[in-house]
This record gives structure tokens, C-alpha cells and sequence, in this order.
């Protein structure tokens, strides 16, 4: 037991429920899975709780489109993403939904006690609707022309060419995605949650150690542009929480989305005797920590606790915010296979692969981390399977013949054994701070002094001498307790494998100050194989799989703060005459460096170099490529195109990239050979 016991609550952010999990949403749930185990093995109460986020717009309409109630939708989605969870050992200690009793109820507590306060105040709002649809739209579900560029396709939102911001009544032409109606404007009263009212308390908060760096610079950015007042409400027909004082509105799924984290601890509060506000008071002294992605701050570090604070309830410890996912440089493609969903992963590959992987890259950054597939596949055969389940099985099988399974009564090294054992300090500590990389790098460290002194000691030779018995049972004695050392530092990552540890060595489950004293005069059980290798073919089907199993496309925005790719078919332009295409003047160019644009979704910002003249070009690849993977590489560029002023600064020419969607791009490039500035014929 630890000397303080601390009182932990974890959560992760809560999908939605019309969609399944992939390697993408795994990054959190993974990393809080391991923080949580790790504190449990301390010997600390902790709790890791999360549900579905089952309310808003594009969960109603994915149930319509299917001819089935959302309950019914959310009911099965809730299963499956259940049982994917479960695939990979992520065990929470609650998984609710947020279409509960207890949920309404929070909900409905937290809006009175912030209306009471005077934080609710309401106001008409004028708002594009469809009228075939008989529904108001939100702006991802309004397409037209961009009022700046004239591109088309544009959301009602912002325009992912040009980049241009503005409000969905400024679109040309504009439609309704769900109906492809002319919206039309219609008023409507809506609910406003005051959020400027807590930008003292909030500031105080946001820099007393709650957040991370990168995410203080990020709110520093807010506050000086003004904490503006937020839209709770939504109108019928929504699939969410009436307001409780206003029939026909509703609560915006993002009001009793983080609710949510409160109300499925309460239903664990409710059926294990927990006092809920030991941890959720106002003068609580548990620790409270939120997991997220980085798209998804702004409502957990202003929104969630100035709602908290308005209803007299305390606010989280930390907030902790990571990156995206990338597979093999780049964002996750359907057409590529990268788009890999948890059960097609699961259909192919053990789970603690991806678990070692992801804890391998993981800090405590908001970074994206890549997931390279061969390295991924190198690096988990080279440090499982040949360091860690090598120690064993170079030591178990002399235990056990040799020694009826009986370790030797002492241990022979105790000096070695106990730098083993003192890593753990370090160790924890990289967990604590969630720099699981760190902690990796350390325990593999020890995985090799382990494989060095078996190396040393040789017990295949001391094996043969039938006058060294004793050195060969202490040798192995020695080999099979860093073993056990390393399997308990590995533990909060590898679950399934320690838990096979544990009955081969025959043990009971592993705690953190187990370590302190080894295994001596112990019998041990048979040793069996604790991991395989990896095999490249089996990586192969899984991407192939995925290319086949995501095809399936819907007009419907997948969530409320999500992003649409639609992939659609071009049909070759009308022709031109040769003297048209002359005029283009294409060039080979070599990315020299490639930059995120703040505040652009699409766009990377590249310096082109064309043999000696560098070009500033805006490219909308970003949803396709991460800066890294392109610099240093050539590409063609139309080199006279006019220059282009955007709001991000002046764009001198062109990039050709090739695909069906923004995330289905392909940057072109010539053989090698080519040389910047060459002109293309
Ligand atoms: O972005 C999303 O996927 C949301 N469903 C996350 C909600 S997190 C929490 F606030 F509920
Ligand atoms: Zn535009």
C-alpha cells in the first residue's frame, strides 16, 4: 500500500455514439487505461469512468437514415464499442451513456443552479433553415459557393480553400445537405450560457498547474479575444435533454456531454456506496483528471469548468490534452487502409501490440504521434518478443526441468537485482507524469542488462557441467526475477501478458513494491509462449481489410465538432486548346520546409524552392499530410499562377496533389532525377 493513499478520478472524452472507435480514438483511451493501472498498482483508489456522448443532430439523423429510433441506434452502438474496449484491455470502472437518468438530472441541476445565478440569459436568433426538412441546419450541414473565392462545396462555416471565415447566410447558392433545399432564415429564441462572467476564476484556474503549456499559450490567444457567450439551446426535433423551463428546446450536446463524466461516476456512486461528493464537491480534495484530444480544449478548459463553478460544484485538477494519430506519416485514409477501426485491428493483431507502441510514443505533449507500420511491427518483435519474453524463456525451461520449477533459495546477484529494483522510483515517476515513452525507454534499458548478464553467465554451457548445477539454478534464478521485475513495470501496458506471467511464475497479481524483494526458494509453473511475433502479413490483411470495410459514405456529419469528407467522382473537364495549357508554366519544387497555418484547418503553409527562387505556397493537404513527411521532398508547383492574397498572407503559385477527398490526397512528384526549377513538359 502507498504511504498516502491518493483519491483519483480519470475519464476519457466520450465518442459519439453513432460511429465506431478506431486507432485514432485509442490514442486516449490507451494512454488513460495505462495512467489509471499504473495508479491502481500503487496501491491508490483510482476510478477510470467514461460512456457514450449518445445526444445532438447527427445521431438523430443517422437513426432516421436507418429507420430505427436513436435509442435503438445508440443502444447498439453502445454495445459494440463495449465490446471493442474490451478487445483491448481498456477497463474502465464505469461505461454509461449520456441518454440517462442520472445525466438529465445533472444536466438539468447544473442549468437551474447556473440560471438562478443569473450565467443563463436568452436572445432571437436568426438562423438558416430547411424548410423540406421542417428542421433549423446546422453550419456543417450547409454547403454553397465560398462568398470570397467562389469555390464550391464550401461549408457554411469557413471555406477550405481560400480559408475563409463567415456565417452560413454569406454562402452562394447555398443548400442544405440533408435535403439539397435553399435554406431559408428563420428566428428562433435560444438559451445563452454567460461565459465572459467567469474569466477571473477561469484565468486564476487555467494558470495554477491545471494545463499544459501549449494549451496556456492556446487560452492566452482566448481570453485577449474575449470569452463570448455560448448557445446551450437547440430547437425541436433534437435528440437530446428538454430544457427543463422551456418546452420545444433542448440542451446542445456539448452542454451534457462533459455532464456526462459526472453521471456515469454516479451510477458507479450508486451501485458501490462511493460518496459522489467526495469527489465531485466543492471542496473536494480527490484529484480529478480529464484525458482529450487537442480539438477539443476549448469546451474542457473554459465552457466545462465555468459551468462547474456556476453550479457550486469543483473543478478538474488537470486537463490533459494530446494529439492525433498518423499512420505512416500521414492522416488516417480510408482509400490508403489506414482508417483501421479497433475490430479490424482486433480481427488480426494481439492488442498489447498496439498498447506497447502507443506507450512507447506517447509524452505528455500534444504532439501527434505517428504509427508507422513497420516500424510498429520492428520495434514490438525486437523489444517483447527478443528482449523481454527472451529473459524467460533463455531461464525457465533449466528451472523447470532441471529444478522440479524451484527457484534457488537465495538470490546470487543482489546488487544487479537491486538496480532493478530502485528503477522503479524513475520509472513511476515518467508514469506519473505521463511521459510513457520515457518509462519505456528505461524498462527496455533493463531488459537489456538482463539479456547481457544472461549472455555473460551462459546458461547453456553451465547446463553441460554437471559440477555447476548450483551456478545454473542461481543464474536462472536471477534471469527469471528481472523478468519479473520488468513484467511488473510493464504491467500497467501489457495487462494480458503480465497476467500470464503471473501463472507461469506463480504469483500473485503484481504491485508496484512487489519488486522491492525477489523470488527465492519459489516453485515456479511451465513456461508457454507469452507473446508472438508480429507478422507482416498479418499488418497487410488488416490494411487490406480496412480498405473494404470503410467505404461506406453518409451525408451526415459525424458529430457535432466533426469535420465531413465526401469522397465524389470528377468528371473530366470540357477540353482546351494547346495554347490554354502552354500558358501553365509547371515546375519541379522542393519542399524545404512545411508549416501548420494557425487558425486554418486544410492548409499547410510550404517554402518552395525552385532552383534557386523560394516560393511561399498555401496547400490544402493538411488533412493528408503532417509538415514532417513532406519537407525535403519534390514536387511540381504551377509557377505562374498570379499570386493570391489570403487571409494567412500571399500564396505564389500552386501545388498538384491528386485524390478524391481532403484526407484522400496524393502529393505529385517527379522520378528521381528531376531538379528544382525544371520546367515540366
Ligand atoms: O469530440 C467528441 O468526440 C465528443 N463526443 C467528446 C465529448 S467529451 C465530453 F465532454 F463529453
Ligand atoms: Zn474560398
Amino acid at each position: 500500500m502507498a504511504k498516502t493513499q491518493r483519491r483519483i478520478l480519470a475519464t476519457s472524452a466520450l465518442p459519439y455514439a453513432n460511429g465506431s472507435i478506431h486507432l485514432g480514438h485509442l490514442v486516449e483511451y490507451i494512454q488513460t487505461d495505462l495512467w489509471v493501472r499504473f495508479q491502481k498498482m500503487r496501491g491508490h483508489k483510482a476510478y477510470y469512468v467514461c460512456a457514450d456522448d449518445a445526444h445532438g443532430t447527427p445521431i438523430m439523423l443517422h437513426a432516421q437514415q436507418q429507420g430505427i429510433p436513436p435509442e435503438e441506434l445508440i443502444e447498439q452502438v453502445g454495445e459494440e464499442h463495449r465490446r471493442d474496449f474490451a478487445g483491448f484491455s481498456i477497463e474502465f470502472d464505469n461505461y454509461y451513456t449520456t441518454h440517462s437518468l442520472e445525466n438529465r438530472e445533472l444536466a438539468n441541476l447544473i442549468y437551474q443552479r447556473n440560471r438562478d445565478r443569473g450565467h443563463i440569459t436568452t436572445r432571437t436568433i436568426t438562423q438558416a433553415y430547411d424548410p423540406q426538412k421542417n428542421m433549423f441546419l446546422p453550419d456543417r450541414f450547409i454547403k454553397g459557393e465560398c462568398p470570397r473565392c467562389a469555390a464550391a462545396d464550401q461549408y457554411g462555416d469557413s471555406c477550405e480553400v481560400c480559408g475563409a471565415t463567415y456565417s452560413p447566410t454569406d454562402l452562394k447558392n447555398a443548400y442544405s445537405v440533408l435535403s439539397g433545399s435553399k435554406p431559408i432564415e428563420r428566428e428562433s429564441l435560444h438559451y445563452f450560457f454567460e461565459l465572459g462572467a467567469f474569466e477571473t476564476s477561469l484565468r486564476e484556474w487555467t494558470s495554477g498547474g491545471a494545463l499544459q503549456q501549449e494549451v496556456i499559450h492556446k487560452l492566452a490567444e482566448w481570453f485577449d479575444a474575449g470569452l463570448r457567450q455560448w448557445d446551450i439551446s437547440r430547437d425541436s426535433p433534437y435528440f437530446g435533454f428538454e430544457i427543463p423551463d422551456a418546452p420545444g428546446k433542448y440542451f446542445y450536446v456539448w452542454l451534457d456531454a462533459p455532464i456526462g463524466y459526472m453521471a456515469s461516476f454516479k451510477d458507479l456512486c450508486n451501485r458501490n456506496g462511493i460518496d459522489f461528493d467526495e469527489y465531485w464537491g466543492r471542496d473536494s480534495t480527490a484529484e480529478l483528471y480529464h484525458f482529450i484530444g487537442k480539438d477539443i480544449v476549448y469546451f474542457h478548459t473554459l465552457f466545462w469548468p465555468a459551468m462547474l463553478e456556476g453550479a457550486g460544484f469543483r473543478k478538474p485538477t488537470a486537463v490533459f490534452a494530446h494529439g492525433f494519430l498518423t499512420v505512416n506519416g500521414q492522416k488516417m485514409s480510408k482509400s490508403r487502409g489506414t482508417f483501421i477501426k479497433a475490430r479490424t485491428y482486433l480481427d488480426h493483431l494481439d492488442p498489447e501490440y498496439l498498447r506497447y507502441y502507443f506507450a512507447a510514443k506517447l509524452g505528455n505533449h500534444i504532439d501527434d504521434i505517428d504509427l508507422n507500420l513497420d516500424d510498429f511491427t520492428q520495434r514490438v518483435n525486437a523489444d517483447l518478443v527478443g528482449k523481454v519474453v527472451n529473459i524467460a524463456s533463455r531461464c525457465a525451461g533449466f528451472i523447470k526441468k532441471r529444478f522440479a520449477g524451484q527457484l534457488a533459495a537465495t538470490c546470487s546477484e543482489p546488487e544487479l537485482y537491486s538496480d532493478f529494483a530502485a528503477a522503479r522510483q524513475t520509472i513511476a515517476a515518467h508514469y506519473e507524469a505521463r511521459e510513457f515513452g520515457h518509462a519505456i525507454r528505461e524498462i527496455m534499458a533493463l531488459a537489456d542488462r538482463a539479456n547481457q548478464y544472461i549472455d555473460v553467465k551462459k546458461p547453456w554451457v553451465l547446463a553441460k557441467e554437471t559440477s555447476r548445477e548450483d551456478e545454473l539454478q542461481a543464474v536462472c534464478s536471477v534471469g527469471l526475477n528481472l523478468f519479473r521485475v520488468l513484467m511488473t513495470y510493464l504491467k500497467p501496458v501489457l495487462p494480458s501478458m503480465a497476467e500470464k506471467a503471473e501463472a507461469f511464475l506463480n504469483i500473485a497479481p503484481l504491485a508496484w513494491h512487489h519488486v522491492v524483494e525477489p523470488l527465492t526458494a519459489h516453485r515456479i509453473h511451465a513456461f508457454k509462449p507469452l507473446m508472438r511475433r508480429i507478422e507482416r502479413d498479418k499488418v497487410e490483411a488488416m490494411v487490406k481489410d480496412s480498405k473494404q470495410t470503410t467505404s461506406d459514405q453518409s451525408a451526415i456529419p459525424s458529430g457535432d465538432n466533426a469535420t465531413n469528407t465526401q469522397l465524389s467522382k470528377d468528371p473530366i473537364s470540357a477540353t482546351i486548346d494547346y495554347n490554354d495549357f502552354a500558358k501553365v508554366d509547371l515546375r519541379v519544387a522542393r519542399i524545404v520546409k512545411a508549416d501548420h497555418v494557425e487558425g486554418a484547418d486544410k492548409l499547410l503553409r510550404l517554402t518552395l524552392d525552385l532552383g534557386g527562387e523560394t516560393r511561399n505556397v498555401f496547400a490544402g493537404i493538411k488533412s493528408a499530410y503532417t509538415p514532417d513527411s513532406l519537407e525535403g521532398r519534390l514536387t511540381i508547383m504551377v509557377a505562374n499562377l498570379a499570386p493570391r492574397k489570403m487571409r494567412f498572407g500571399l500564396s505564389e503559385g500552386m501545388v498538384l496533389a491528386a485524390g478524391p477527398g481532403d484526407d484522400d490526397l496524393w502529393v505529385l512528384s517527379p522520378d528521381t532525377g528531376a531538379q528544382p526549377g525544371m520546367r515540366v513538359k
